[in-house]
């Protein structure tokens, strides 16, 4: 069994950066549970199946080939072989996914997936349910959040800082639909998991927030070992 740090919070929230630069600090594989439900949305558009139907998604969903590996120390995500990492990064395909992601079926096909990971390796990994559902056992949970408007305004500036044009209030209402559909559907919502450590970053740059999960993650695995 790996070491496993779970780290859940709401879309924006700068769980990724935070993950990925402390799994670096650590020598943990990152594992972005978000690709893979996303994986699953290009899958779901791009065969023009209507998002809200539920029964013709878990169907499409059924034979769906997801997977990951990894390149160069980065996790690619691959769509029945195609690595589709960079096209799954689609505003687009973050909108249906929010939706199709709320479906038990297409969330059991990847339960199975993730756990499988994080019995193999040292792992950091980040999602909405990873410390209440995917790894409820896991030494160490955070629960990484900052308000909609810290969330919109740092989605803008990296839209803007690529040349994109953007909203910031498009932005804003785009987010706070998707924590609207994370946290109040069904079949395992975000939550902080009671035993979570709560991150309120939004007075916090990416270097604080890192070192403090590095720092909690540290002194969780001295306490296993003593
Ligand atoms: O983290 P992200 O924005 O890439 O995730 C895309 C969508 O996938 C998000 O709207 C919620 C869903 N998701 C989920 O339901 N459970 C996870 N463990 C990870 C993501």
């Amino acid at each position: 069994m790996g070491f496993n740090i779970a780290i859940d919070g709401p879309a924006g929230a700068g769980k990724s950066t935070i993950a990925r630069r402390a799994a670096k600090e650590l020598g943990f594989v990152y594992v972005d549970t978000g690709a893979m439900y996303r994986a699953m949305g290009l899958h779901i558009l791009r065969n023009q199946i209507p998002r809200e139907d539920e029964q013709a998604v878990a169907k499409a969903c059924q034979d769906v080939k997801v997977s990951i590996a990894y390149e160069s120390g980065e996790q690619q995500v691959y769509l029945n072989g195609e690595n589709v990492s960079g096209e799954i990064r689609r505003e687009e395909v973050g909108n249906v996914t929010s939706v199709i992601s709320a479906y038990p079926k297409v969330r059991e096909k990847l339960l199975h997936l993730q756990r499988n990971l994080a019995e193999k390796e040292d792992v950091i990994m980040d999602g909405r349910d990873i410390g209440t559902c995917v790894l409820p056992h896991a030494p160490l949970k955070l629960y990484l959040t900052a308000s909609v408007r810290t969330r919109a305004n740092r989605r803008y500036q990296e839209l803007t800082q690529k040349g994109m044009d953007c909203d910031l209030e498009a932005i804003c209402e785009d987010i706070a639909a998707r924590d609207e559909r994370d946290m109040n559907r069904a079949a395992s919502p975000l939550r902080q998991a009671e035993d979570a450590v709560l991150l309120e970053s939004s007075e916090l740059g990416i270097e604080e927030v890192t070192s403090l999960v590095v720092g909690y993650a540290k002194e969780r695995m001295r306490k296993g070992q003593e």
